[in-house]
């Protein structure tokens, strides 16, 4: 790696999972009309942010970073952005209570548009098209005008993202994130839920603490209580649009990209040689990276000396994905090299990605069984080495979707076809994600 850097060293370096852009000119064109455009967010939130990591690197708080795997143009509305916020905010509350520390939220959205993929193209019938990127760069439906890469949607990322943070800044800040209201939520699912006596006393709990606080005076005049703060992330994969949308801030004179709070790198695009790291380690902002069942100790080292060459607490998040029968093997050598490196990383797992199956039905998807288990080996392995385990990164939805087997309602195969709506992965749903947030916390009360 050269010790130089600007926004566009990356383009020296090879950049894995990028889609073939077919006109050059037209691509340039959209890059400049994106470089001129308004920030989405500002580097001094970039900063809260690392400040709030700083806080779970130390073991003084809980990350929890949800949403979808791939945001969609077509289902473009307020109500799934409101319901993914809510069921997100739920089980903020469920954790922060049960960790005792404070939940950092961070959402997968507004500007989660990129897909990397298994096999760059698809073949049906003998006809092989280039493979479904995203809405970011292409289209869905199996046909040659709908897969080919167009530079324009990196535009509308642009635009959707924007309304986006906009509707998300207005709920965060304007009495829906309100703490009790948030309680209210969780009592009803408590209430009608298939298992919901198993929750019923943490809930019941969660309201004698509220109570309390109303009682010595913190009520909902206070922000703490009627306001949440919120950021958002996603993965920086196609590089020319988060290049576009890098600023010098003027307080600092450093580089920020400005597309999100927090960008991350894939399993598939974190070779130390690569564009993508390339890129990222640049930028000021907080990062993340995933690492896979294949990663080496070395290379886990390698990944933190080139993202966090100044050992920051708060720079770097690493992301487990292994898989829920590899976690106990493969995750503690990585947590003794990462920790003997002096790198405070914070970290966190996703049970998600190393989990995913083709059901007899055809459906891509998880058991929630598996999440959990990865989730629990997860807190495990950080007991047994004596590291925090920082922190839980899911794809979900606020949405009554069956994609993910199992779970208090027990979707199972043959409900899949049901509501299966996901432009990728399968995500959890909403009564899911709060059943994996209850056992998450029932797992930390443990620990
Ligand atoms: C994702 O987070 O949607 C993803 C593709 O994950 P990974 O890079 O871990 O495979
Ligand atoms: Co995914």
């Amino acid at each position: 790696m050269t010790s130089t850097w600007d926004p566009g060293t990356w383009r020296a370096f090879p950049a894995a999972q990028q889609p073939r852009w077919q006109d050059a000119g037209e691509l340039e064109q959209v890059e400049k009309e994106l470089g001129t455009l308004p920030p989405l967010v500002f580097a001094g939130e970039a900063r809260e942010l690392r400040e709030r990591l700083a806080a779970v690197s130390r073991g003084e708080a809980f990350l929890l970073q949800a949403g979808d795997c791939a945001e969609s143009f077509d289902s473009f509305r307020a109500d799934p952005i409101r319901d993914k916020l809510r069921v997100i905010l739920q089980m903020a509350v469920v954790l922060t209570y049960s960790s005792g520390v404070p939940a950092v939220k961070v959402g997968r959205i507004a500007g989660q548009f990129a897909k990397p993929r298994s096999n760059p193209t698809e073949t049906i019938d003998g006809v092989e098209l280039p493979s479904f990127l995203g809405h970011m760069v292409n289209d869905l439906p199996f046909s040659a005008p709908d897969r080919r890469p167009d530079p324009a949607r990196l535009l509308r990322v642009y635009h959707q993202s924007s309304s986006t943070l906009n509707l998300l800044r207005a709920f965060t800040k304007g009495g829906f994130a309100d703490l009790t209201r948030v309680q209210a939520w969780n009592q009803e699912f408590v209430a009608s839920s298939p298992e919901g006596q198993r929750y019923a006393n943490l809930a019941a709990e969660i309201d004698r603490a509220l109570r309390f606080m109303v009682a010595a005076g913190i009520s909902s005049k206070h922000p703490e209580i009627h306001e949440a703060e919120f950021f958002t992330s996603h993965e920086a994969l196609i590089l020319q649009y988060e290049e576009a949308l890098t600023r010098r801030d003027s307080l600092t004179g450093d580089w920020y990209d400005c597309s999100a709070h927090l960008l991350w790198i894939g399993e598939r695009t974190r070779q130390l040689n690569g564009a993508h790291l390339e890129f990222l380690r640049g930028v000021k902002n907080p990062l993340g990276c995933k690492i896979g069942p294949s990663t080496t100790p070395e290379e886990a080292v390698g990944i933190c000396d080139a993202l966090d060459p100044d050992r920051e607490p708060g720079r770097l998040v690493l992301i487990s994905r292994m898989g829920a029968d590899k976690v106990a093997e493969r995750l503690p050598p990585l947590l003794r090299a990462v920790r003997d490196s002096g790198h405070p990383v914070v970290w966190a797992c996703d049970p998600m990605h190393g989990n995913t199956f083709t059901s007899e039905t055809g459906h891509k998807t998880r058991h929630f069984d598996a999440i959990l288990a990865e989730v629990a080996a997860y807190f495990d392995a950080h007991r047994s080495v004596g590291t925090w385990p920082g922190g839980i990164h899911v794809e979900l939805t606020g949405d009554d979707v069956t994609e993910c087997l199992g779970g208090g309602d027990n979707v199972d195969h043959a409900d899949l076809g049901k509501r299966y709506e996901t432009m990728c992965d399968p995500r959890l749903n909403a009564r899911q994600s709060l059943d994996l947030a209850f056992r998450t916390a029932e797992l930390l009360q443990q620990s």
